[in-house]
């Protein structure tokens, strides 16, 4: 049976390029083939949105990949949504690994951002994922809830979410997901959704899997059924992410 979600394909480019070489990717995405029926959202730094913005064709959406849970005031080096929107760009990163495991955001300052973002109109791509040793000790189900209910506890319209579940083990290491490893976390977060929001949300939210993709993995895992699209890091700078927005085709 054919899924009600379109394809959800986006590209951090997290703290990477110049106008130079971002410019290149630019190009090459804008005269690729994109198929009608997947949604494309790239991110770049955030020195780069307008940048982006401006020179990437209108069909592909721009994101951030963070912002703060407020609209202004005295927090230095952080950007509101508010000012996201103003660039022109429609969506956030929230909860990435990095900024949880690097920068040492909690649950709860995640939840409060993605409360502020979708409030302020944008759409948010809301990460999650479980560490080798938390994986290795069987709690992988268990981090992944907790880390899905902090968000959800925060979201009234889930049509502007897209779940990214991101092993943390995957993430730049070289060492994808198996598409079994990640089908069968996907089916139990839309499990949870199912149970915890309502089957509405539960069947149309888009579940995406990030952590080394690349064009040559990127098949299999698509085919799962409950894998709905990828957020892709590395391969995201590469004309291989042309690849893998085709993943489907
Ligand atoms: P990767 O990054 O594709 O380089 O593993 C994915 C991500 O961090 O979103």
């Amino acid at each position: 049976m054919a899924s009600c979600r379109k394809f959800f394909v986006g590209g951090n480019w997290k703290m990477n390029g110049r106008k130079n070489c971002l410019g290149e990717l630019i190009c090459i995405l804008n005269s690729a083939k994109l198929p009608a029926d997947v949604e494309v959202v790239c991110a770049p730094p955030s020195a780069y949105i307008d940048f982006t913005r401006q020179n990437l064709i209108p069909k592909i959406a721009v994101a951030a990949q963070n912002c703060y849970k407020a609209p202004n005031g005295a927090f230095t080096g952080e950007i509101s949504p508010g000012m996201i929107i103003d660039l022109g760009a429609t969506w956030v990163i929230l909860g990435h690994s990095e900024r949880r495991h690097i920068f040492g955001e909690s649950d709860e300052l995640i939840g409060q951002k993605v409360a502020h973002a979708l409030t302020e109109g944008l759409g948010v791509i809301a990460c999650i994922g479980e560490k080798l040793d938390e994986r290795e000790a069987g709690i992988t189900e268990e981090v992944v809830f907790k880390q899905t209910n902090a968000i959800a506890a925060n979201v009234k319209d889930w049509s502007k979410v897209v779940l990214a579940y991101e092993p943390v083990w995957a993430i730049g290491t070289g060492k994808v997901a198996t598409p079994q490893q990640a089908q069968e976390i996907h089916e139990k977060l839309r499990g949870w959704l199912q149970c915890n929001v309502c089957e509405m949300v539960a069947k149309s939210t888009r579940i995406i899997y990030g952590g080394s993709v690349t064009g040559a993995t990127c098949r299999e895992l698509a085919s799962q059924p409950d894998v709905d699209g990828f957020l892709v890091g590395g391969a995201s700078l590469k004309p291989e992410f042309v690849d893998i927005i085709n993943a489907k085709q």
